[in-house]
């Protein structure tokens, strides 16, 4: 089965999808996979990249490539000097892209154009999901439990006094469409509050100033089968350390010690159930389906809320989404046999 990966893209977090694709690359057994690793580079190119001593080839020229619309799986390849040739066609596409251009219908939609199947969770779910905004309409349409926030447009922001009343302090602020916490910032007076906004509007024009729930991070992995049926996974909890205030970027992937993974996490047996319940709904009502992280936050006194889905949820080696599939009897390359069987029905 030939496989295109398509890592790094032109969001913010560019970095993170090279670790992620990395992991994937390691674990398509070649057996099974014929793996063509696409490099997408931060301006948008697509180039032809190599897996070679476990690592991905991440060159800034070389010979690009396309997928031909209508051509189910047709790929060219356009070198630098010379004529375009055929590639091999490819049988599914696997975007191992986080945030925008990736993670947010985007590429999704060139698959269904393509006509090739993809690996992973479709253009609407992808779409809504990436958008904090609009996913939390969709939650609370659903009768869902989310923060408290206020949507911020450009030149639009209320004074913090105004958004104090209404969410408490401190609050975050936070980009609507990014990931891995970049351009997120917990602000408690209006100092902090004016360099917040100035560096959240460089990642988005649209804002959310959510209240600070003080709550433990339950994460859960949603997999769905061929038929439709959806998997929960065990419950993972990360602990960040105090140091970083909150699990931010670098407790996320730069600093080894920047955040406890605890897989499964410890919680009473019917919190665990009513959790993995309300992760499925979720799940459903932001338009998911193949694949997605759901994140909650669960208070001391066991009530919990979501806090967002992510529909390409960071796979490196310190990520959650494998580990807590895994504590639930499900291995990686398992994970990505059912994810293109999923695709592929
Ligand atoms: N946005 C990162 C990759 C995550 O949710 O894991
Ligand atoms: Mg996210």
């Amino acid at each position: 089965l030939r496989i295109a990966v398509l890592f790094g893209g032109r969001s913010a977090e560019h970095e993170v999808s090279v670790l992620s694709a990395t992991n994937v690359m390691r674990a398509l057994e070649p057996a099974k996979y014929d793996a063509l690793p696409i490099f997408v580079t931060r301006e948008g190119k697509w180039l032809l990249s190599r897996f070679e001593g476990g690592a991905l080839a991440t060159p800034s020229g070389g010979t690009e490539v396309c997928l031909v619309p209508g051509g189910h799986g047709r790929m060219l390849a356009v070198p630098a000097e010379g004529a375009p040739y055929a590639l091999p066609d490819i049988d599914i596409l696997f975007p191992v892209l986080h945030g925008l251009h990736g993670e947010d219908g985007a590429v999704q939609g060139l698959a269904e154009v393509a006509q090739v199947p993809l690996a992973g969770c479709g253009i609407l779910g992808s779409a809504t999901a990436l958008d904090k905004d609009i996913a939390k309409r969709l939650l609370k349409a659903a009768g869902l439990p989310v923060a408290r926030s206020v949507t911020i447009e450009e030149g639009s922001a209320p004074s913090l006094a105004v958004l104090g009343d209404q969410l408490g302090l401190p609050l975050f602020v936070k980009p609507a469409r990014q990931g891995s916490s970049v351009g997120v910032a917990k602000v408690n007076a209006s100092q902090e509050f004016d360099r917040a906004l100035a560096e959240a509007f460089q990642h988005d024009r649209k804002l959310l100033a959510e209240e600070f729930v003080r709550g433990r991070e339950i994460e859960f992995s949603v997999l769905e089968d061929p038929a439709g049926k959806l998997f929960v996974s065990r419950p993972g909890e990360i602990v960040p350390a105090e140091s970083h205030g909150f699990y931010n970027y670098n407790a996320k992937y730069i600093d080894e010690n920047g955040a406890a993974l605890i897989v499964p996490a410890e919680l009473p047996r019917e919190v665990e159930q009513a959790m993995r319940d309300m992760a499925a709904r979720a799940f459903r009502a932001v338009g998911c389906d193949g694949m997605a992280r759901v994140d909650f936050f669960l208070m001391p006194d066991m009530t919990f809320l979501i806090n967002e889905l992510n529909t390409i949820p960071g796979f490196t080696d310190i990520s959650m989404y494998a580990k807590a599939m895994a504590a639930s009897g499900v291995s990686y390359p398992e994970v990505i046999d059912r994810l293109v069987a999923h695709g592929l029905a």
